[in-house]
Order: C-alpha cells, then sequence, then structure tokens
C-alpha cells in the first residue's frame, strides 16, 4: 500500500491548475450509455474514481478510449451487451448506482449488487428505487443486490417529488428520463454545478431537459440521443481545498482554472473569517491573513459544501477563538478529527453531526490513516503546517478524487513523497 510522507513549515508559492470535476465526469461517462454513437470527454479527470468506471463501460461491452496527455476519453456505446453490473468494479466505486438508470432506460431492465456504504455513511439508495419504481420499473431483490425491469418494456414519463434533496438522485433521475416516454418532472432537485453540466451535456447529445440547476426540472421523453463532445467543468472541491491549502500555510498561491462561483457559500464565509483572497473569473489568489474562527453548517449546493468541511475543520484549528463545524448531511464525516487531535488539535466531538473547534493550536507530524478521500486531503494539509514529519497511509483514498496531487504540490514547495510499497 502506498503512502505519503510529508515534512512540515514549507511556505508554498506559485501556481496550480484545477483539474476537471471529479463528480461531473462520473456522470457524464454513465450517461454515454444513452447514446447510440460516440461521445468525447475532454479536460477528464484520471483518478481512481473514474479509471473504475471506465472499467465498468467496457466490461458492459462499451469501447473507451483514453489520451493521458490530451485529458481525453472517447466512448463507444453501441457494443454494450450487458444490462448486469460486474460486482467487484460495483464494491469498488460507491457512484455505481449512476449507471443503473442508463441501462434501465436504455435496455428495459438492469442487475447490480448494493453499492454499499463508505466511511461516510450508510449510503442508501432508497432515493433511486422510489424513482426507478415510479418510471415504471419493477424492483426485485436478489442476494445482496437488485434486479430492475420495465414493466411495459420501456419507462414512462412521471412526477418525482424527492423526499429529501439527493445530488446523484437528481442525476440519476434526470439521465434515466430522458428515453422513458412522454414527461418527467422533479421536484425538490439538488442544485449543485454538476447538475446543469450533465443537462448541458444530454442536451448537445439531442435530449430535452429543461431547469437544472434549480429544484425543479423537466425532462421531455425521446426515442435516442445522439453522441457529442463535451469539457468537463473545473473541480469546485479541488479549488476549495487548494484555497484552504494557501490560508493554512500562510502562502500566497494562485489557483487557475477554477470557477469561483461553483463555490457557492464557501468563499464569502472564508472571507468572513478574514481571508484575503483575490477573486478572478477563473482563478482565486490567496493571501497570508489574520483569521478569526467562524461556524458553519454544511449544506446543499450553494450553501457550504460537505465535501469542503474537513478541509475548512482543518483550518479552524489554525485560527483565532472556538468555532462549530456541524455536518448536517453525512453521519460519518468528523470522525477524521480524533486524528487531528493527535497531531495537537483541539477538537470536541458533540455527536456524529457536530464539533467544536478550539483554535489556534500547534500542529506536530504523526502517523496517520486517510479514511476518506475528503479527510484524506484534510491530512495531506495537515502534514503541511505541523512540525516534523507526517506519514499518511492508505493513500488510494486520497487517489480516488486528486490527480497526481504529490506531485502538483511539489511544484508548489510542498516537501512531499510517494513511498510505494
Ligand atoms: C454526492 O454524493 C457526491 N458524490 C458526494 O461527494 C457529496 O458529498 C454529496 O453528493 C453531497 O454533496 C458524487 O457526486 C459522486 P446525496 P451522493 O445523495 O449523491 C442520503 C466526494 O467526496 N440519501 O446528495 O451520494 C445520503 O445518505 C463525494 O466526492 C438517502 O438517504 O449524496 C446523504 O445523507 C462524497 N437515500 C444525503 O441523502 C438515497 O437514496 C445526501 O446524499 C440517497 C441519498
Amino acid at each position: 500500500m502506498d503512502k505519503f510522507v510529508i515534512n512540515g513549515g514549507a511556505k508554498l508559492s506559485g501556481s496550480i491548475s484545477v483539474s476537471g470535476a471529479k463528480n461531473s465526469a462520473l456522470k457524464i461517462l454513465a450517461a454515454t450509455i444513452l447514446s447510440d454513437q460516440k461521445c468525447i470527454i475532454n479536460n477528464f479527470p484520471f483518478i481512481e474514481d473514474t479509471n473504475n468506471a471506465i472499467e465498468i463501460l467496457r466490461n458492459l461491452g462499451a469501447t473507451v478510449d483514453v489520451d493521458k496527455v490530451k485529458k481525453m476519453v472517447i466512448v463507444n456505446p453501441v457494443g454494450i451487451n450487458k444490462t448486469s453490473l460486474d460486482s467487484l468494479l460495483v464494491r469498488k466505486l460507491r457512484s455505481s448506482i449512476l449507471f443503473a438508470g442508463p441501462i434501465l432506460a436504455k435496455f428495459g431492465q438492469v442487475e447490480m449488487k448494493h453499492p454499499g456504504g463508505c466511511v461516510i455513511g450508510k449510503r442508501p439508495i432508497d432515493l433511486f428505487l422510489d424513482g426507478f419504481e415510479k418510471l415504471g420499473a419493477e424492483v426485485e431483490f436478489i442476494d445482496d443486490g437488485f434486479r430492475l425491469k420495465a414493466k411495459f418494456g420501456k419507462l414512462k414519463g412521471t412526477n418525482i417529488f424527492f423526499p429529501q434533496i439527493t445530488v446523484t438522485g437528481t442525476e440519476t433521475m434526470m439521465m434515466t428520463a430522458v428515453l422513458a416516454e412522454g414527461k418527467t418532472i422533479l421536484n425538490n432537485c439538488a442544485m449543485e454545478p454538476e447538475i446543469p453540466a450533465l443537462a448541458d451535456y444530454l442536451n448537445k447529445c439531442g435530449a430535452k431537459i429543461k431547469g437544472a440547476g434549480s429544484h425543479t426540472i423537466e425532462i421531455e421523453g425521446v426515442e435516442k440521443i445522439h453522441g457529442s463532445y463535451f469539457d468537463v467543468i473545473p473541480d469546485r472541491i479541488e479549488a476549495g481545498t487548494f484555497v484552504v491549502m494557501g490560508l493554512a500555510t500562510q502562502s500566497e498561491i494562485k489557483i487557475e482554472n477554477c470557477n469561483p462561483e461553483h463555490l457557492g457559500a464557501f468563499l464569502p464565509i472564508l472571507q468572513k473569517a478574514g481571508a484575503r483572497l483575490e477573486v478572478g473569473k477563473d482563478y482565486i489568489i490567496t493571501k497570508p491573513s489574520q483569521m478569526k474562527a467562524v461556524s458553519v453548517v454544511t449544506h446543499e449546493y450553494p450553501g457550504f459544501a460537505t465535501d469542503l468541511q474537513s478541509p475548512y475543520t482543518l483550518l479552524m484549528t489554525q485560527v483565532q477563538n472556538q468555532s462549530i463545524v456541524h455536518e448536517a448531511i453525512f453521519e460519518g464525516r468528523l470522525f477524521f478529527t480524533d486524528q487531528l487531535n493527535s497531531m495537537g488539535a483541539n477538537i470536541i466531538m458533540c455527536d456524529p453531526h457536530r464539533v467544536v473547534v478550539n483554535g489556534p493550536t500547534k500542529l506536530y507530524g504523526k502517523k496517520l490513516t486517510s479514511p476518506d478521500l475528503r479527510a484524506g486531503i484534510t491530512m495531506v494539509l495537515a502534514g503541511m503546517i505541523a512540525e516534523g514529519t507526517t506519514t499518511i497511509e492508505n493513500i488510494y483514498q486520497i487517489d480516488r478524487g486528486y490527480e497526481n496531487i504529490e506531485a502538483r504540490l511539489q511544484k508548489l514547495g510542498v516537501d512531499i513523497k510517494r513511498i510505494t510499497s
């Protein structure tokens, strides 16, 4: 198992370019199943999760060509000849549920193992199964998985009101409804930027989707959709993570090729805490700042993103005063704080959803283990500001979401090495 070794204290300088968004590329890969022609995806992030998603497509029979230099992926879905998802690949990619809808919509049936949860939460899929049923699919539970079958061979448009906001639930029902007969209206939808991006891609392929990015999305079903090409939007979570990196190390760095608007409430919250930021159209420059604690609650977009909660919690250990970080979306996304405490932080867990952070505290290098990708990158940031050496095990979790991360950080002056065992 690879690990990272980081020596803290370096001042960073220079610029870092943001990759294409993991949480957009995964959905567009799933959406290619709906087409009957080649789909070209540019600005593609080659990371563990997207590599696994490509393997799922290949296992179904699609042809997928990749060009890591041009950062491009070409998917030809015409060869798909299977409607059951490979169980091993489903286990490796929790978001493989994304593939169920397009296969069901295109072929009238799909079978897969339950994708399972992860350390940040149980990750149920009840909202997906309810949505598929409303679109006219019969759900049959088999072993630790399920089989879906369109009752009349084809799905039928319907009204779905999500009882709670779900990002991949919204994306899945939007994709699935593209080939259903008639109109589908989705209510109480998520509004994350990856959703209008997916709708833009599908509409370029000939789908008829309106309202993506708002709480209500209308999809007019069509017979089929053709291929297209699409540029993956910048990864807003990478961008936000790098902003925290600049602030936490009191460095002036430039985060390039990002879309600051996609960060929602995150930048205003940092500025309320005293962060000095220069925000351009497609870049953010961090400046050394005297910051103070500001309490936050994670919230669906455009609120404070749950995927930026762990870097933010680390930052609050380095600023004056006390803050409360309330992780309102996932029940297991704060347990990494015990590893920050082992470095010298002073974080008190009130319950699985709330911690009190007291700052500033000096951090010391430690042996850590990355529990999930966002807590994992937070440990990398902690190692940068800690005195001494920090070792991070299980960095597969970090490689799931951050492409070639150590080389990109070394360019900024971070003393980080990957030890391959
Ligand atoms: C997406 O996960 C992202 N993943 C997550 O990013 C992100 O944290 C999350 O949205 C929230 O923004 C991808 O886009 C691949 P949800 P998703 O459905 O769609 C509950 C990362 O770090 N729920 O919006 O799975 C669920 O348990 C990942 O890149 C049900 O109860 O999240 C959670 O409490 C982590 N039943 C809440 O809804 C369901 O059927 C929101 O989950 C589905 C979800």
